[in-house]
């Protein structure tokens, strides 16, 4: 029997792009399990969406100081024995406290493309570019997380998003969700698959 892959995401609000993981795993899109669900806010909708599926749910809430609480962070996701950690939606830049433990291992989605808008408000940022004659498009990447750059790393993949001129920022984040929906459960199966070499990307 093949391995089972083991994958736990780690949220901090709506999980939307947990649905789709979810999904894409009960459906077998995915070939492998969400072992649990950990989320910074007791709030977060996604942890009803993964109680749906009878998948164990975390609340960990940063009580101390940022070392301590990475470090305590990554020895509680360590006995998961994750193959892969994907950051959906993840409000919380994490250190090499945490990363230093999960080489290669930790994956994050943005809603911009490399190198634009790092940081929060992604979305609403590439709107007012957009008004302003800045950029054209913006887009969404998936990639590695090797140290605490913010969303920067090695890229595992990238969708470009049409800004259109009637757009408002609900119609365009709209149109950016529904793309990183698709684009994370794409690149989450080409990884669990080994259809995308990581340790080339990161050498
Ligand atoms: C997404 O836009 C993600 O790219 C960003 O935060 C948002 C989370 O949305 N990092 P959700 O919680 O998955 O619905």
């Amino acid at each position: 029997m093949a391995k089972e892959v083991r994958l736990i995401v780690l949220i901090s609000g709506n999980g939307s792009n947990l649905q789709a993981l979810l999904s894409a795993c009960d459906t077998g899109q995915i070939s492998a399990n969400i072992l649990g669900v950990l989320s910074n806010r007791s709030e977060a909708y996604g942890l009803r969406r993964a109680e749906k599926y009878n998948i164990p749910t975390i609340v960990f809430h940063r009580l101390t100081n940022r070392a301590d609480y990475d470090e305590d962070l990554g020895n509680l996701v360590a006995t998961f024995k994750p193959d892969w950690i994907i950051l959906a939606g993840w409000m919380h830049i994490l250190s090499m406290k945490f990363l230093e433990k999960f080489p290669n291992k930790v994956v994050n989605l943005h809603p911009a493309l490399p190198g634009q808008f790092p940081g929060t408000k992604a979305i609403e940022r590439a709107y007012t570019a957009y008004q302003q004659g800045q950029i054209e498009q913006t887009g969404i990447m998936v990639h590695l997380v090797p140290d605490e750059g913010v969303d920067d790393g090695p890229v595992l993949a990238t969708q470009t998003v049409p800004i259109l001129p009637d757009d408002s920022v609900a119609s365009l984040a709209e149109r950016m969700h529904q793309t990183e929906h698709a684009l994370l459960v794409e690149t989450i199966r080409k990884l669990v698959v080994g259809e995308i070499d990581v340790k080339a990307l990161s050498n």
